[in-house]
């Protein structure tokens, strides 16, 4: 006798649904490849989007509980209201964001994730019906740390929140990841009530909050994308916990994507910066920092006549953008001086530092935005064995990615943390506004090199009156 999908409770819907999750894979597949060069990143987003997107529809219409009902047709109105409400806000905020400010945007949207991950397991973890307990409670502390973590990694990217530095808050920390396994221990161990579960649920929740906030705290200075990145995977991994307590493959899938995805990017900053992830997380990192105190030597100006013959007469130039030039908003002006460079025969490449900036690959999606074309930019491995042959190295609004600190200086926080070898090169122009330190808050020991001239100004200006200069020759 043949068995039909009907006999065994199989509908079409149900059938469709799987295959939309296969498709929403796909698609999420897709976009993580695209998002892997800037040129195809923006396609890469619209694909992962409507991956999701593709999700999310099917499973609110043909998504069915154990005994049949399709829950998300119970809840619509809510759910409608509850996405119009997130998707106007989100996009707004997403609008009107500025570049510099993508970091603390991108942590706040992390933490509204991890929020959305603990929540379902806050009220999964009560439901009779659910007989994951141990993944719903891994879901419930990784998704609130994820949650309160990245709220304060917000607001101190938003210069909102200090720091704190004190040594107790690392013993603080280990004890309170002691309490929490503990209880987690207690939790699954035991039988306990229905009011006893949620009581020790919510105490669960809030020990977890308290660590997120505290485990993020003492992380200042150059260190905090890392540490966005981490918590980008730990929503990542609480998301797709959300999705084995509903049995929901295009959720679990999407979670470990995040989560992988958030782990390696965390693995390959560290790696840019030659620090471990425990150093990152136990070591503060940044501020005050060797070499404050030493004898710098003296500093040198150019005039923006000589930088303009300087630059004219070379044959070989590199430019080493840095966070400055995205907050100065200089990339056009960068893109006219190096176009008037060639149109003089000079050749320009960009050095591109992997943790230049204030994300990943923030200078790669800098540059783009002015049309600078990819084939210019030329990673820091591949064009530190050229620094002794370029004839004058520009620095635009970059400090620590240049810091020759890092080979000289064991004390230093930046110490064995590889950079574009500007000091190499035959001339170094640094345009910046003054003598301010970079994100890791050290003295720059490149700006006393003998080789090395200072170019002042806002970084825009400085371009523009620059460009304007070389065109009088
Ligand atoms: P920074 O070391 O932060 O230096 C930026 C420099 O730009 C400052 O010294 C500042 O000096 C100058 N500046 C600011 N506004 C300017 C303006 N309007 N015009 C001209 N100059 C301006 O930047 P970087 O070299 O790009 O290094 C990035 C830092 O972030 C590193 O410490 C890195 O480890 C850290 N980090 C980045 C990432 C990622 S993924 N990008 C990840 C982890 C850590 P003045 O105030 O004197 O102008």
């Amino acid at each position: 006798m043949n068995t039909t999908l009907q006999d065994l409770g199989i509908t079409a819907g149900d059938v469709f649904l799987e295959i939309s999750y296969l498709l929403a894979a796909v698609f999420f597949v897709i976009g993580l490849k695209l998002m892997s060069h800037p040129e195809s990143a923006r396609k890469g987003n619209f694909y992962a989007a409507g991956g999701m997107g593709l999700a999310m529809v099917t499973t609110l219409f043909l998504h069915r509980d154990a005994s049949g009902a399709h829950i998300g047709m119970i809840n619509i109105v809510v759910i409608v209201v509850a996405i119009a409400v997130g998707g106007i806000f989100g996009t707004i905020v997403a609008r009107r964001v500025k570049m510099t400010a993508m970091p603390q945007l991108v942590s706040f949207f992390n933490a509204t994730g991890g929020a959305a991950s603990a929540l379902v397991a806050l009220m999964e973890y009560s439901n009779p019906d659910n007989t994951s307990a141990l993944v719903t409670l891994l879901g419930l502390i990784i998704g609130t740390i994820a949650f309160s973590g990245s709220m304060i990694a917000y607001g101190k990217l938003d210069g909102k929140i200090g720091d704190i530095f004190a040594g107790w808050v690392k013993y603080f920390n280990l004890l309170m990841i002691g309490i929490i396994v503990a209880l987690t221990v207690y939790m699954l161990a035991f039988d306990h009530s229905p009011e006893m579960q949620t009581t020790l649920s919510y105490i669960l929740l809030t020990l977890a909050l308290i660590y997120g906030i505290m485990f993020v705290m003492p992380i200042g200075g150059a260190d905090m994308p890392v540490v966005i990145s981490l918590l980008n995977s730990l929503t990542g991994i609480a998301a797709a916990m959300a999705g084995f307590i509903y049995g929901n493959q295009a959720m679990i899938l999407g979670g470990i994507f995040v989560g992988s995805a958030g782990s390696i990017l965390t693995l390959l900053m560290c790696k840019a910066m030659n620090r471990s992830l425990i150093n990152v997380i136990v070591g503060s990192f940044g501020g005050g920092g060797a070499g404050v105190d030493k004898e710098q030597g003296n500093i040198k100006e150019i005039t923006l006549s000589d930088a303009a013959v300087l630059l004219s007469y070379s044959q070989k130039v590199v430019i080493v953008p840095g966070y400055g030039l995205a907050v100065a908003q200089a990339q056009h002006a960068c893109n006219d001086l190096v176009k008037l460079l060639e149109s003089k025969g000079v050749e320009v490449k960009f050095a591109i530092h992997p943790v230049a900036g204030r994300m990943p690959g923030h200078m790669n999606v800098l540059l783009a935005e002015a049309d600078v074309p990819y084939t210019k930019l030329v990673e820091m491995d591949n064009i530190n064995p050229d620094m002794p042959n370029t004839d004058v190295t520009v620095v635009i609004g970059a400090n620590d990615v240049v810091n020759p600190a890092s080979y000289d200086d064991p004390s230093s926080p930046i110490y064995g943390m590889p950079i574009i070898n500007a000091h190499e090169s035959k001339n170094i122009i640094v345009m910046k506004r003054g003598m301010g330190k970079g994100y890791a808050g050290i003295e720059n020991f490149l700006f006393f090199n003998e080789k090395t001239r200072m170019l002042f100004g806002h970084a825009k200006d400085t371009l523009q009156a620059l460009v304007g200069e070389i065109k009088e020759l």
